[in-house]
């Protein structure tokens, strides 16, 4: 099997590219960096200071300020990495309703993105191997990675797979959004994420609608032994 040094998952909310990039990256032995982890720890921050998030300039200040730290994960909690502000761990508060509402607000300012690429293609060139899964990474952030990968899947797919991602999460339905409010949510998270949303002329585009997990990472294998 082939072991290109750099790959690059990019996809929309939903697609399956955090599992999948865990996953190939456990098999590689590489690390796996998240990329909207980074987003929401800034917007996790902006929450917390109370910042104003259409204020570019204020959340720059504050991505300076702080110290932001995703590394592998430090608690086995099923959880893929471990984020912490200023010391704190905040992991999990990250998937919280507040922070990805706010997210997709944060990332849209130029500066901030400026900043995250450039941690982001330093993360990668301190290690031998990383899967990096995000929006940007295959054209933007990475551009010259060994493997690229755009990963979509239908709306409706999308939300069925987060809706029972949370039930499975929480053991029960009690109290979690309806099917239809998470395809609501996915769709505005679309429309927001849009501009933002660059794939690679050069990727692989792998649609996920009737694939599990395993066959997508059947299907990437496959390309590493070519
Ligand atoms: O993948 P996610 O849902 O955790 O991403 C959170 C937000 O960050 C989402 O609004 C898109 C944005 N994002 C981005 O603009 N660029 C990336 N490379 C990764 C995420």
């Amino acid at each position: 099997m082939r072991r290109p040094g750099r790959i690059a998952i990019d996809g929309p909310a939903g697609s399956g590219k955090s599992t999948v990039g865990e996953q190939l990256a456990h098999k590689l032995g590489y690390l796996y960096v998240d990329t909207g982890a980074m987003y929401r720890a800034l917007a996790w921050l902006a929450l917390q200071e109370q910042s104003d998030i259409t204020n570019g300039d204020a959340l720059v200040q504050l991505l300076h300020e702080a110290e932001i730290v995703v590394s592998r994960p430090t608690v086995d909690d099923g959880r893929q990495y471990t984020v912490t502000a200023n010391g704190r761990d905040i992991t999990w508060e990250l998937r919280s309703a507040p922070v990805a509402l706010a997210v997709s607000t944060v990332s849209t300012h130029p500066q901030v993105r400026e900043i995250m690429r450039a941690r982001q293609r330093s993360m990668a060139a301190q290690e031998q191997g990383v899967v990096m899964v995000g929006r940007d990474i295959g054209s933007v952030v990475l551009p010259d990675a060994e493997l690229k990968i755009y990963l979509n899947a239908s709306l409706e797919e999308r939300a069925l797979r987060r809706h029972t991602e949370q039930v499975e999460r929480q053991g029960s339905e009690d109290g979690l959004p309806p099917l239809a409010a998470v395809v609501e949510d996915i769709r505005r998270r679309d429309t927001m994420d849009h501009d933002n949303m660059r794939p690679a002329h050069d990727a692989i585009v792998i649609m996920t609608d009737n694939l599990n997990v395993s066959q997508v990472l059947e299907m990437i294998y496959s390309y590493l032994e070519e």
